[in-house]
């Protein structure tokens, strides 16, 4: 087994939970990667990347966030090796059957963003069931990205407002972003404040495109296994230490669970803003770069 001597990292910085995002988002990344550096097969990887989904979720609903999205497979990850494909599918069935017997206890709420129907049919059926019994849940709502991709959502939302349009029920010269956000599968959820990318890649990979118009972004090089409650203490603490966005002319900033849909612009440009690779960690912020 090769040996690993941990990056030396500053200590994680304090965190204000009063003042927490209302919505995180993470592209759950890295998962072969970290596989690769111990010898072990991918699905290793995929393991200990289900398993770390599950401590930053509980970890999530124990600090009061009220939403976090994670994206556990894209409508392109089925391109990956069948063998591969299969694990992810397996491990997702476990996670489920486990999530449903701790349900009572952990009062989550699971949602589930994408086109379910191309799952193995037993999994389907945990998707629905899970979905089924924390539906009344007031804790934490999880929504788990499965066969999901930005574009693949945009376009079902366009085919249905198209056919609400053919069939009366809409009118195309009244239509505006919320409604249109009501076609998406993320309909009723605000706008994540937060969009996290451990991995080191620095980009959307297809996720949330509509959704995270005004995120602010958080990139590490950690890998999804090795992300702990004080990675996400740095990627809040820096959320946190950013200038307030003020959101069209009502004022509204993201801080708050302040949610605006549309007509949002940034009438406000902060000196120094927008430096990628800046003191927390690298981010970038749309729209200022
Ligand atoms: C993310 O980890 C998990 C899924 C896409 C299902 P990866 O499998 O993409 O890991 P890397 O990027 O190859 O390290
Ligand atoms: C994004 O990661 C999808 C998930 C984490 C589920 P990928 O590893 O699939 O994205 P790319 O291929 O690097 O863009
Ligand atoms: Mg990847």
């Amino acid at each position: 087994m090769p040996f690993f001597k941990a990056k030396e990292q500053a200590p994680a910085p304090a965190v204000d939970f009063d003042r927490l995002p209302r919505h995180i988002a993470i592209i759950m990344d890295g998962n072969g990667r970290w596989a690769q550096k111990r010898g072990l097969p991918r699905t290793a990887g995929h393991a200990a990347g289900a398993e770390n989904f599950r401590t930053i979720a509980t970890y999530c609903k124990d600090i009061g966030l009220e939403y976090l999205t994670v994206y556990a497979f894209s409508t392109e990850n089925w391109k990956r090796p069948a063998e591969e494909v299969g694990a992810i599918m397996g491990l997702l069935k476990k996670y489920l059957l486990e999530a449903i017997s701790r349900m009572e206890r952990d009062r989550v709420k699971m949602e589930f963003f994408g086109d379910l129907s191309p799952l193995p049919q037993e999994l389907q059926d945990l998707c629905r069931r899970t979905r089924e019994i924390s539906k009344g849940y007031d804790g934490c709502q999880v929504n788990v990205c499965l066969n999901y991709g930005g574009r693949d959502e945009l376009l079902r939302a366009a085919r249905a407002y198209a056919q609400d349009c053919v069939e009366g029920r809409a009118d195309p010269n009244h239509l505006t972003a919320e409604h249109f956000a009501g076609y998406l599968f993320s309909r009723g959820v605000p706008d994540p404040d937060l969009v996290i990318r451990p991995s080191g890649e620095l980009r959307l990979s297809n996720f949330l495109l509509w959704q995270s118009a005004y995120a602010e972004f958080y990139f590490t090089d950690v890998l999804w296994p090795d992300f702990t409650k004080e990675e996400l203490h740095r990627a809040i603490a820096a959320y946190q230490g950013r200038p307030p966005v003020w959101r069209g002319l009502s004022g509204k900033t993201n801080f708050g669970g302040g949610h605006s849909g549309s007509a949002v612009f940034r009438c406000t440009v902060f000196p120094g803003a927008g430096v990628a690779g800046g003191a927390d960690g690298g981010h970038l912020r749309p729209g200022l770069l």
